[in-house]
């Protein structure tokens, strides 16, 4: 089985589908075939890549996942788009032993096809958040590098750690990214500081820097990839991608 990377953090716009998308398109160019998951009913993962939400989630409904996977513009990355509907998203978030079960083999079926699979989650550490980190073999956590950029996180630490004791250790810690990175400010130093010695290995050496095109390349349908290739959000994506591949 390939690796499945969830990507959380319960604050809101810290670079999760940003990252999520991005990095699972530098890894489809780095040839490994990829399936990026949309979890979250705000589907800004799908509508990224210019698909459209459907109107029932896959984990939840009888057909089998496979088909509801869709294609993008790169050949090694598939998408799994989200649904908006709040009844599909309460059955996601259940904490319902049957229902589980039943998301939890959904998650599997599609997981063997993959070299790698990236779950975007909703900024929230609830049921929902929960049932993909239990899918899932590691946790990557985009954190923005702005006031209050480490409030919150021992709630997601604690919530984390619950589920690698409930999966038996399946789920490990991937690893923690700075995210709209500015080397030039105080601020950026300072929370880069406090969070590797917080921290430790765990924090890519890659940090994503704000760039303009990481923020267009959305409203083309568009990866950074596609839309801006020399850009620096491109290439540090790419350098993350080479750090995630080094992880093994
Ligand atoms: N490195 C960056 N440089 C510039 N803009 C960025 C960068 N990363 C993300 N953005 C922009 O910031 C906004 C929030 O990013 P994104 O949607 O990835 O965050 P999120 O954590 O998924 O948000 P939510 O919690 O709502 O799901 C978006 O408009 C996105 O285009
Ligand atoms: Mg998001």
């Amino acid at each position: 089985m390939g690796r499945i990377l969830c990507v959380v953090n319960q604050k809101g716009g810290v670079g999760k589908t940003t990252t999520a998308v991005n990095l699972a398109a530098s890894l489809a160019i780095a040839n490994q075939s990829c399936l990026l998951m949309d979890m979250d009913p705000q589907c800004n993962a799908t509508t990224s890549l210019g698909q459209s939400p459907t109107a029932g989630h896959a984990l939840v409904s009888d057909r089998s996942v496979s088909e509801s996977i869709v294609v993008t513009k790169l050949p090694k990355l598939a998408l799994l788009p989200g649904s908006r509907s709040f009844q599909d998203v309460d059955l996601l978030a259940t904490s319902d032993d049957q229902q589980a079960v039943r998301v939890r083999k959904h998650l599997d079926s599609v997981f063997e096809s993959y070299d790698f699979v990236l779950i975007d989650c909703p900024p929230s550490v609830g049921e929902l958040t929960q049932t993909a980190l239990a899918a899932s073999t590691e946790v990557l956590i985009p954190i923005q590098c702005e006031y209050f950029a480490m409030e919150g996180l021992t709630q997601l630490i604690k919530t984390i750690k619950k589920v690698i004791v409930a999966t038996d250790g399946r789920l490990t810690f991937g690893g923690i990214l700075l995210t709209m990175y500015d080397p030039s400010l105080e601020l950026t130093r300072e929370v880069d500081q406090e969070v590797r010695e917080f921290f430790g290995d765990i924090v890519f050496e890659s940090v994503v820097p704000r760039d303009v095109s990481l923020s267009e390349a959305p409203s083309h349908g568009e990866t950074v990839f596609q839309y801006a290739p020399r850009s620096r959000g491109a290439y540090a994506y790419t350098q993350l991608c080479m750090e995630v591949l080094q992880r093994d």
